[in-house]
């Protein structure tokens, strides 16, 4: 987009006068073409400037016999500036229409990029809206890290997942975790078949021609990586928290020991991160259990996990459920945020281990000093290899520096502050930023303002420190 831009300003100063007298006398409004990407320090491409998403309406239909998705995806943003253009991230798959306002919009392709100019110029502060019609079979994709993300098929079904930038695999967006919105979700498979997505289930309808429509509807603030869509033969199960979270788990058959291992656990879980943490943040909890083997990981899709296999620890459930609050209510600002993610889900696991008669926190960080893998089986991981605020490249934000070293961190401040400022600290940061965006510089700032305590030894050694610490 950027020649159009430059073409503008070269035109000779009396066209420029004409351009902007048809401007001022209530011609058509002058947009400029929205950023193709965020910046994002590891993912530059990933997102799109211009405009904030407020409303996601996915329409899918999805047939695990031939692998094909069909999907009408209508975006409600704001322009942000006056736009000529925008664009979407959109990966694979085909593009039917697209619509602006109602009116047929012009778009191309390039890589990952799709470019929508509207048939008028949007205003800034514009609420529009676009409907994208697409499909085709989504692509899975192979992260920098080597692992498997955005579509994903799993014997009997599939499943969508997008950490980091997979989501565009299988609907259209702005697909940065710092744009946020609601979404519902609507989903049509073969009958038969179950479909999941992220909370609550408004209604399951008979779609016509051997096919039935589960719509879900999540009304919080979502990332575009947290968004859920799977398809599978599975066997639901529903119920209450205590304090009434709506509970939804869907089991894949051949898992079914899911449901008397640590899953059984969730509701005194949701229970147990609300004492801890604050309220649970969403009005729904669950899980999807995808037959092992589909994903080499677990993801923290907003209210309803995603685990491939029945999950074979509480650690593994605590800190999907702990993601809750800390990378789903409160989302990084970019990828370089990911510690305030994983270090906290990290240190939700030890504190649940301390809270029931397992290791304490302090025994889990001086397990990883030690390198003692009695205490903590992962203790001999290489968690010192760089600082968690500072992964040197995109393939690392997954690594146990992140994880490890980032809930060091938090021990770290508990040491410095104590018990009661830190549970504050903990509780404090989830309600401030409950269901928006934060960053590193803002949680240190916060920590310490909070606590009243100078923790600049603590970042300067642990968190942005090169050496290892010890
Ligand atoms: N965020 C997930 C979790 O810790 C793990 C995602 C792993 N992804 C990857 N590309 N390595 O629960
Ligand atoms: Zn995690």
């Amino acid at each position: 987009m950027e020649p159009r831009t430059r073409a503008r300003l070269a035109l000779p100063a009396a066209a420029a006068l004409l351009v902007l007298t048809g401007a001022c006398t209530g011609g058509a409004v002058q947009g400029r073409p929205g950023a193709s990407g965020l910046r994002d320090p590891y993912f530059p491409k990933a997102g799109n400037g211009g405009y904030d998403v407020q409303h996601y309406a996915l329409d899918l239909a999805y047939d695990p016999g031939d692998g094909l998705l069909h999907g009408k995806a209508v975006i409600t943003a704001r322009a942000e500036q006056g736009l000529s253009s925008f664009n979407l991230d959109l990966a694979g798959l085909r593009v039917d229409s697209v619509e602006v306002q109602g009116a047929a919009a012009r778009y191309n392709r390039t890589g990952n990029e799709l470019t929508v100019r509207p048939a008028e110029d949007l205003e800034k502060g514009e609420v529009f809206r676009t409907e994208v019609a697409y499909g085709g079979k989504p692509k899975t994709l192979t992260d920098p890290d080597g692992s498997q993300e955005g579509w994903i098929t799993t014997g009997d079904g599939a499943v969508g997942v997008g950490e980091p930038v997979g989501s565009m695999t299988w609907f259209p967006g702005n697909h940065h975790p710092s744009d946020k919105a609601a979404y519902d979700i609507t989903l049509t498979v073969p009958q038969g078949y179950e479909a999941v997505s992220n909370g609550e289930l408004r209604s399951r309808s008979d779609a016509g021609g051997g096919r039935t429509a589960f719509a879900w509807h999540n009304p919080e603030p979502m990332a575009g990586y947290l968004a859920t869509a799977a398809v599978g033969r599975f066997t639901v199960t529903t119920g209450r928290t205590a304090s009434g979270v709506a509970l939804y788990t869907a089991v894949a058959p051949q898992e079914a020991a899911a449901g008397s291992g640590p899953l059984a656990r969730l509701p005194e879980m949701v229970e147990w991160g609300s004492s801890r943490f604050g309220p649970y943040p969403f009005g729904t909890a669950g899980a999807i259990v995808l037959p092992a083997g589909s994903l080499s990981y677990a993801l923290e899709t907003q209210t309803k996990p995603v685990y491939a296999g029945a999950p074979g620890e509480d650690g593994l459930v605590v800190h999907e459920l702990a993601h809750q609050w800390f990378g789903d209510s409160v989302s990084p600002e970019s990828w370089k945020d990911m510690w305030l993610n994983e270090g906290f889900a990290t240190y939700a696991e030890w504190l649940w281990d301390e809270d029931h008669e397992g290791a304490t926190a302090e025994e889990h960080f001086q397990a990883f000093l030690d390198g003692d893998t009695d205490v903590d089986d992962e203790a001999d991981s290489d968690w010192y290899a760089f600082p968690p605020a500072a992964p040197p490249g995109s393939e690392e934000i997954s690594d146990p520096p992140v994880y490890h070293r980032g809930a060091m961190v938090l021990h770290r401040i508990r040491q410095e502050v104590g018990d009661e400022e830190f549970f504050a600290l903990l509780r404090g940061w989830a309600a401030d930023h409950r269901h928006g965006n934060a960053d590193t510089a803002g949680f240190t700032a916060y920590a310490e303002e909070s606590t009243g305590h100078d923790l600049e030894k603590v970042w300067d050694v642990w968190l942005y420190g090169q050496k290892r610490p010890h």
